[in-house]
């Protein structure tokens, strides 16, 4: 999963486009970015649109996002989407890893009503929406084998914090924003999901995506969230290892397990250890499962 693009439910001509943009994961929005009298007709639309795009082969994994928990808005979103079995659920506001497991007794049930193998479901979730919720990031770990993603989310957080914006001077996240993207990341790791980074929301500025999306590949991150087609490439670029960190991580993988894996091995003149072997580990996967969880 290293791109991951958010499409407005309500809109067939984008929900058309995006199936052929590059995306790993396509997030069918019926949130945010559907109006409030739209969500009806969205539903049905999403639904429409995951059934179709369920049977093209090569297809990007096909998530929904849902109403949060508390709108009384979920249930509707998933009796309407859960029928064409979408490959996961996102779910915004998580407040913690509670929302996680009540998320999970709702899938189970619309997985039985549909003949669906209990947990095929996915969940990602964003976790940082709310100032409650930046204290509970640690509880994600165990909350569920659904669980595939943790995300975060600055808007709606700046908007709960009342916060007059979340960006300083020179376009970097001011502190509270940084924390909570940092611990996102601790979170997610900690809960051995992936940790995805937040939209950047200037669909112009490619220099300014690009510059966002190595600093989270740099930190651990493992793939970024889209709101504009064109973002995809840039995404899938930065968060693809390239063929020489592949060779370097493949030779120190195969250092290892020639040595019989011990706790130290020497290559090139350099000392290596258990810490460069998990690295190592963690760019095999990456490579190896681009479009996976
Ligand atoms: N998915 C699929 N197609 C998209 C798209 C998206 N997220 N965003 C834009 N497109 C399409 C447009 O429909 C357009 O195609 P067309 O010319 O054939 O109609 C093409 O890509 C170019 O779009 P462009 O004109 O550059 O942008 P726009 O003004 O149409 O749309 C946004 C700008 C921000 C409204 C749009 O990108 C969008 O809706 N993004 C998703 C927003 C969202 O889901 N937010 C919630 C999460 S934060
Ligand atoms: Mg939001």
């Amino acid at each position: 999963m290293r791109s991951l693009l958010f499409v407005p439910g309500d809109s067939e001509r984008k929900l058309e486009k995006s199936l052929t943009c590059g995306a790993d994961v396509l997030l069918v929005d019926l949130e945010d970015s559907v109006a409030i009298d739209a969500k009806p007709r969205a539903r049905e639309t999403a639904a429409a649109f995951l059934g179709a795009a369920g049977q093209h082969a090569g297809r990007p994994r096909l998530y929904v996002r849902v109403n949060a928990l508390d709108t009384g808005e979920t249930d509707a979103d998933l009796d309407a989407v859960m029928r064409a079995a979408p490959d996961g659920i996102m779910l915004p506001k998580s407040i913690s890893g509670m929302d996680v497991q009540h998320l999970c007794a709702k899938l189970a049930v619309h997985e039985a009503e549909h003949g669906l193998a209990d947990g095929a479901t996915r969940i990602i979730v964003v976790a940082t929406e709310t100032a409650a919720s930046v204290f509970n990031l640690g509880t994600y770990a165990g909350a569920s084998p659904r669980l595939a993603g943790l995300t975060w989310g600055a808007e709606d957080l700046s908007a709960d914090l009342g916060s007059l914006g979340n960006r300083t001077a020179d376009g970097r996240y001011s502190g509270p924003f940084w924390l909570a993207r940092n611990l996102c990341l601790f979170g997610a790791v900690a809960a051995d999901v992936a940790p995805v980074d937040t939209v950047f929301t200037n669909f112009r500025d490619m220099d300014g995506l690009r510059a966002e999306a190595l600093e989270a590949l740099n930190d651990g991150f493992t793939g970024k969230m889209a709101i504009h087609p064109a973002q995809v490439p840039v995404i899938n670029e930065v968060f693809t290892p390239s063929p020489d960190e592949i060779a370097k991580a493949r030779r120190i993988f195969e250092a290892f397990a020639a040595a019989g894996n011990p706790g130290v091995v020497g290559l090139d003149g350099e000392m290596l250890d258990r810490p460069h072997l998990r690295r190592a580990e963690k760019i095999l996967a990456r490579a190896g499962s681009t479009a996976g969880d």
